[in-house]
């Protein structure tokens, strides 16, 4: 059956994203040095050989144990789920063929068209909150897994439903300070997760957490 999954990095101090990470900062990386803090956080990610042919950077790559993870998190997925904020980041920064292959459910409170790109990723705005967009996502997911991409303020309501089956975590060795943090605004009744898999490397562990 399909599962509702998040997969996401996190610094050690619990944040998503660094502070100073926001559009208006997109080309000042030196702005708080938040272009350093994602690069530190994301490094084991941006070795993976898989991750960089899907995002055009070209040959070459580390294979193993977590390559084949990245991998199959991408085939796994039907359909992605994530924020305006993260959207409008990537739509500043992904190539032109987007990386994920599968429709995108954009929650927002700005109406717009879809958007299609080349290599079967669509984006489609959603207006009418986060149940309608899971189950526009679930249809379009098939037999396949929706993924809840981020950013915090999404996965946090994705929490708040009880619907999140697994949570995917990349704990990355580097502090923050501050920025967009995952574990706030999380209500009772809490969801309860137990851990199902941990795959450790030199950059990141890579715990997976399934609901109990
Ligand atoms: N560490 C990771 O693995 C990872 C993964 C993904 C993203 N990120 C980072 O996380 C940061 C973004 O996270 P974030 O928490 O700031 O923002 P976000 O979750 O990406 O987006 C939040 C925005 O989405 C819209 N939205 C969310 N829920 C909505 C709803 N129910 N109805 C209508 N609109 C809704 C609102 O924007 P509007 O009102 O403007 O439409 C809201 O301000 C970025 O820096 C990104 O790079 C990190």
């Amino acid at each position: 059956m399909s599962q509702v999954f998040v997969n996401i990095a996190l610094s050690l101090d619990g944040y998503m994203a660094p502070e100073g990470m926001t559009l208006a900062h997109w080309d000042t990386a030196d702005y708080k040095d938040w272009g350093a803090k994602w690069g530190a956080m994301m490094g084991w990610l941006l070795k993976q050989r898989y991750f960089r042919e899907n995002h055009g950077f070209g040959a070459g790559g580390e294979i193993g144990a977590v390559n084949d993870m990245v991998r199959r998190t991408m085939e796994r997925t039907g359909a992605n789920i994530m924020g305006k904020r993260m959207f409008e980041q990537g739509e500043a920064s992904w190539p032109e063929e987007a990386p994920f292959h599968t429709p995108v459910f954009v929650l927002t409170h700005e109406k717009r068209e879809p958007w299609v790109r080349p290599g079967g990723t669509t984006f489609f705005f959603v207006n009418d909150g986060a149940e309608s967009a899971l189950a526009q996502a679930r249809a379009a997911a098939g037999d396949r897994d929706v993924r809840i991409s981020g950013g915090a303020d999404v996965v946090q309501q994705y929490l708040n439903l009880g619907v999140v089956d697994a949570l995917e975590i990349a704990l990355a060795p580097v502090m923050f300070g501050g920025g967009r943090r995952l574990f706030e605004n999380v209500r009772e009744p809490l969801p309860q997760f137990k851990v199902d898999h941990v795959l450790a490397g030199p950059d990141a562990t890579h715990v997976r957490y399934v609901r109990t």
